[in-house]
C-alpha cells in the first residue's frame, strides 16, 4: 500500500482522508513537519503538509521515497519547488478553496479597524459604553487600493463595489474584462499608493513581491491609510510598517499574516532565528501591542466550508496523480 503522511492533521481531517483514500496507508500526524519528525514519513511516497511545514533540502533528504507533496493551502512558497524538481517529486496545492473566504476575513479586518470594532467590544465587557476615541469612517466613497486582482482579489473587489468604494488595482496581469464587470480601474503601482485610503494585499509572495510595501512606498501613501494583508506576511517589511505607524502616515492596519509568523507563534523557533529575524518578531511584538493594529493568526481560510473544500481536492490531488493525470501542479 502507498504511504501517505499529513502533518498538521487534525483528526476529522485524517479521519476524512482514510474514508476517502481507500486503498492507501495514511497516517495523520497533529503537529507541524520538523526535522525532530520527519521520520514518521521515512516510507512516505505522499507528504501533506500546510503552510508552516516548511519543505526545506534538509527535510527532503530524509524522504528518499516521497513522489508527491499535496499542500492543504493555495500558497506553497513554504515548499523548496527547486529541490522538489531536482528529485522528481511532484507538489500540488488547492488552488481555489476560498476565494470568497479570504476575501470576507480581508472585509472583516477592513471594517474592524475603521470601525474600532476590538476596542468597542474590549471597553463594553469591561461595563464601559464611552464612546471617546471610538469615532470611525465610512467605507462608501473611499479609494481602496487592491494588489493582486486573482481569485481572492477579485472577490475582495466585488465586494469593495458593494460598499461603493472607489476601486484601484494593480497586478502583474491585468484583466481587463473582470475591471470592467466589477468597475475597477487599473493604475500603476505609484498612482495606487498615492490615491488609496485603504490597502487591501491579495499577491502571492515570491522574489518579485517581496517587501512590496517598504519604507520608500509607505511613504508615497496617503496620511491616514488603513493596510490589510491577508496573503502573506513577507509582502510588508514590517519595520516599514512600524515606521508609517510611528510617522501617522498608516493609520492602522489588519493583518493576518506576518513576517516572521512560525517564530512568534512558538518561542523554540525564535531561538533558531538569526539576529534579522529575531529583530523581525521583536517588530512584530511592538505591533501585536498598536491599538491601531489587529492581527489574527492566518486564519482567512478558516471556515466549514473552505476546509471541507480543501479536503477534497487534496483527495482528488492525491487520486488524479495516481492515474497518471497530477492536477493543480505548481511550478
Ligand atoms: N491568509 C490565508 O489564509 C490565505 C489563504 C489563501 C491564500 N492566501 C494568499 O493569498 C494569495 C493570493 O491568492 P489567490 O488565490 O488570489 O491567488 P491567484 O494566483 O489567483 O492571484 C494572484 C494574483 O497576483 C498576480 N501576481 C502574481 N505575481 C505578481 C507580481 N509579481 N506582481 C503583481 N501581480 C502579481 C497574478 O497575476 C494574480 O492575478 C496566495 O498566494 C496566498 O499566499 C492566504
Amino acid at each position: 500500500m502507498k504511504k501517505a503522511v499529513f502533518y498538521e492533521s487534525e483528526p476529522w481531517e485524517t479521519k476524512h482522508l482514510k474514508e476517502n483514500l481507500k486503498g492507501y496507508d495514511i497516517k495523520g500526524i497533529e503537529q507541524r513537519l520538523s526535522l525532530s519528525n520527519v521520520g514518521k514519513a521515512k516510507d512516505a511516497e505522499v507528504l501533506g503538509v500546510f503552510v508552516w511545514d516548511k519543505v526545506t533540502k534538509k527535510i527532503l533528504d530524509k524522504l528518499p521515497k516521497l513522489k508527491l507533496i499535496v499542500t492543504t493551502s493555495t500558497g506553497f512558497d513554504h515548499i523548496d519547488l527547486k529541490e522538489c524538481k531536482k528529485r522528481k517529486i511532484t507538489v500540488c496545492n488547492a488552488p481555489s478553496y476560498g476565494e470568497n473566504t479570504v476575501a470576507e476575513q480581508a472585509v472583516a479586518l477592513l471594517l474592524a479597524v475603521t470601525r474600532k470594532i476590538v476596542e468597542s467590544v474590549e471597553r463594553t465587557r469591561k461595563g464601559n459604553f464611552s464612546l471617546k476615541g471610538l469615532m470611525g469612517v465610512d467605507l462608501k466613497g473611499k479609494t481602496i487600493g487592491v494588489l493582486g486582482t486573482g481569485k481572492i482579489g477579485k472577490y475582495f473587489c466585488k465586494y469593495a463595489k458593494a460598499f461603493e468604494m472607489k476601486t484601484l488595482a494593480y497586478d502583474k496581469y491585468p484583466c481587463k474584462a473582470t475591471a470592467k464587470k466589477l468597475c475597477f480601474k487599473y493604475v500603476s503601482l505609484n498612482k495606487l499608493f498615492r490615491e488609496s485610503d485603504f490597502i487591501s494585499l491579495h499577491l502571492p509572495y515570491c522574489k518579485e513581491t517581496h517587501h512590496i510595501i517598504n519604507k520608500k512606498n509607505v511613504k508615497k501613501m496617503k496620511k491616514g491609510v488603513v493596510i490589510i494583508n491577508t496573503a502573506r506576511g513577507k509582502l510588508i517589511d514590517t519595520e516599514a510598517l512600524l515606521w508609517g505607524l510611528k510617522k501617522g502616515i498608516i493609520g492602522g492596519c489588519g493583518l493576518d499574516v506576518l513576517e516572521e509568523e512560525t517564530a512568534i507563534k512558538e518561542e523554540s523557533e525564535l531561538l533558531k532565528l538569526g539576529k534579522a529575524k529575531q529583530r523581525i518578531v521583536k517588530e512584530e511584538r511592538q505591533l501585536l501591542k498598536d491599538k491601531r493594529v489587529l492581527v489574527t493568526p492566518h486564519n482567512a481560510f478558516n471556515t466549514i466550508e473552505a476546509l471541507t473544500r480543501i479536503m477534497e481536492t487534496t483527495v482528488e490531488n492525491v487520486k488524479q496523480y495516481y492515474k497518471g493525470k497530477a492536477q493543480n501542479v505548481v511550478k
